[in-house]
């Protein structure tokens, strides 16, 4: 899931630019891998949003201390990169939980029961949006529009696209999703 062109408002993250470096953070994993996404792309036009979905894609989140080394790269203040991370849902400051389950909410998928069908999902992982099951298995998202509109309503599992989803389907395809996983665990090599 990619950002559209949603323009961010950064009044209320204005301020003096904060530019002190933290040796703790600078030197996490994390930062470093933030500052060299920063570096490979500073120079790209409206470069912030590229190194964000960048690091999220390798980081699995973007996480406090990956924040300084952005600003530094771009030169703005850590209060405008967290301004722009809390504004956009796709983006975590926390790991998502194993698997990802997206909700489509928009239009077409309202009208075709996306309400019902959400609140069974909340209830099943027990969590609600924005969330992940405190056994971490699961992460739980909306979605706004995935692209299936005559199929309504739709979810996405870990990406992939499910169409027509009713209450008992969306079990079933958890189940589904828990047996694969099972088995790729099964035929994974015994660590020693
Ligand atoms: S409105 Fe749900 S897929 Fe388009």
């Amino acid at each position: 899931m990619r950002i559209g062109k949603a323009k961010p408002d950064l009044a209320s993250t204005a301020g003096a630019r904060d530019s002190s470096a933290s040796a703790t953070s600078s030197c996490t994993p994390a930062a470093a891998t933030a500052a060299r996404i920063a570096a490979a792309h500073r120079d790209t036009p409206g470069a912030l949003l590229p190194i964000l979905h960048a690091v999220q894609d390798e980081l699995g989140c973007i996480p406090p201390d990956a924040v300084e080394p952005i600003a530094q790269a771009l030169n703005l203040s850590r209060a405008e990169v967290h301004g722009v991370i809390t504004f956009y849902p796709h983006f975590r400051q926390a790991p998502a939980g194993r698997r990802v389950v997206a909700v489509c909410q928009a239009e077409s998928c309202q009208a075709m029961g996306s309400e019902v069908l959400s609140s069974h999902i909340r209830a099943r992982l027990g969590c609600d949006f924005h969330a992940t099951a405190a056994d971490g298995s699961v992460t739980l998202e909306p979605a706004y529009c995935l692209g299936l509109c005559a199929m309504s309503p739709a979810i996405t599992i870990d990406g992939h696209p499910y169409a027509r989803v009713t209450p008992d389907r969306f079990d079933q395809l958890m189940q589904q999703a828990d047996a694969l996983s099972t088995e790729a665990d099964a035929q994974r090599p015994v660590q020693q």
